[in-house]
């Protein structure tokens, strides 16, 4: 069966105030729809190429947001003035006989929520992703309540909503010619073709990003869903001094000359143990030097980059794998800016991850402290975890 993924970004964002579309603002270092489109990414392997259809809605003078769904792969439809002309527009493109309509601005969705709503269309013909209320809810007239419905029957309506295409393009079209704005989906199809089926599959976690404080608030990246796994972050720091007499030091696995080595019980590779730190970090272990301690004679002069063979093991006894890493080093000399491709080839080996995920920077202290000073190298890890 073909299935087309509609997302709508063509919105302005205003209550977020941002000056800009809220969905380009950042979240954990990326536009927020930037996870919203590769959440869609865990239907790559259900359906097959020809078999989905991705396009993403964009306002016609935003070119940013545009770059970045088509960077991802997605097709882009000019939105409208209102999400209603802005679901329309994509509807006359899609292919697929069931059409999946998300908000740009919920990035949170999991592949639970999507593989669900998939289920409940296909069986009922619709899907509304639909989170029970744990509030009572008030109607109000002129600020006093006029009627509390029971809580039992009342639900707070999010997206992905699934409907079989040709439905939902039939109600969009009566939408269309009533000149109404609809916030959502479930409320056209409801209104011009029957009532729609809701899957009470919504979380609270499936927020809708609308103000300013929700893309800070309470939000955790674990939370975030690339392709579905469960996702850690941790975090590494470490400091070696020079003093020992050779020509080199060792950064990520990778000789670099030097007028002088870094003392170390190991080799000396700072870069390895701030990574070191950061992966068991984020798997929730106790730190290198509780796995390896100096009083062991056994870790003398080790070479760092099997000791990141056994973090490994140890993390993944935890049930966890390498996935990313954002490396920071700061020293003095020697310079690194050519050394640095071969250290990143170098740790993706070493993890097994792809080198686009491996994040090296550099930098001098512009002549201030230890390392300004050439006493010694200092360096920050930030690592992501995901579950094997
Ligand atoms: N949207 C759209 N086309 C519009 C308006 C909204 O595609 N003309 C999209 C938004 O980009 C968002 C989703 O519909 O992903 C839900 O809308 P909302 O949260 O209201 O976003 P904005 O309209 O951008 O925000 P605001 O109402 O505060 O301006
Ligand atoms: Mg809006």
């Amino acid at each position: 069966m073909k299935i087309s993924v509609i997302v709508c970004a063509a919105g302005k964002g205003e209550r977020a105030g941002f000056g800009k579309n809220k969905l380009l603002a950042p979240l954990y270092g990326a536009p927020a729809l930037y996870y919203t489109l590769c959440a869609f990414d865990c239907l790559n392997a259900t359906y097959t190429e020809g078999n989905l259809q991705k396009i993403a809605v964009c306002a016609p003078d935003d070119e940013q947001t545009k770059g970045l769904c088509l960077s991802l792969g997605w097709q882009t439809v000019i939105g409208g003035r209102t999400r209603t002309e802005s679901v329309y527009n994509a509807l006359a493109c899609a292919t697929g006989e069931l059409v999946i309509i998300h908000d740009g601005a919920r990035p949170f969705v999991t592949q639970k929520i999507i593989t669900q709503c998939i289920d409940c269309a296909t069986k009922y013909g619709s899907a509304i992703c639909a989170l029970p209320s744990v509030d009572t809810v008030a109607v109000a007239e002129n600020g006093y309540i006029a009627s509390i419905p029971d809580r039992n029957g009342v639900y707070s309506i999010q997206t992905p909503q699934v409907f079989l295409t040709s439905e939902i393009k039939a109600a969009y079209d009566c939408a269309i010619k009533s000149g109404e704005a609809f916030t959502d989906d479930s409320s056209v199809y409801s209104r011009f073709v029957k009532p729609a089926k809701l899957c009470p599959c919504g979380s609270v976690k499936n927020k809708k990003l609308t103000f300013k404080e929700d893309f800070s608030d309470g939000l955790c990246p674990i939370y975030i869903n690339f392709n579905g796994g469960d996702k850690r972050i941790g975090f590494g720091v470490d400091v070696h001094a020079f003093g020992k007499e050779q020509d080199f030091i060792t950064l990520c696995g990778i000789k670099i000359p030097c007028d002088c080595g870094l003392v170390a019980h190991s080799d000396g590779d700072v870069a390895v143990h701030a990574i070191m730190d950061a992966l068991l970090s984020a798997a929730g272990c106790r730190d290198i030097g509780f796995c390896f301690p100096d009083s062991d004679d056994a870790f003398k002069n080790a070479d760092s980059t099997l000791l990141l063979k056994k973090v490994v093991a140890i993390i993944a006894k935890q049930g966890f794998k390498p996935l990313a890493l954002s490396v920071a080093v700061q020293a003095e000399k020697p310079r690194l800016a050519k050394y640095i491709d071969q250290m990143r080839k170098r740790l993706a080996d070493l993890l097994a991850i792809d080198e686009k995920n491996v994040a090296i920077s550099a930098g001098s202290c512009e002549g201030l402290g230890f390392v300004g000073q050439k006493k010694g190298v200092c360096v920050y890890c930030t690592a992501m975890t995901e579950d094997i």
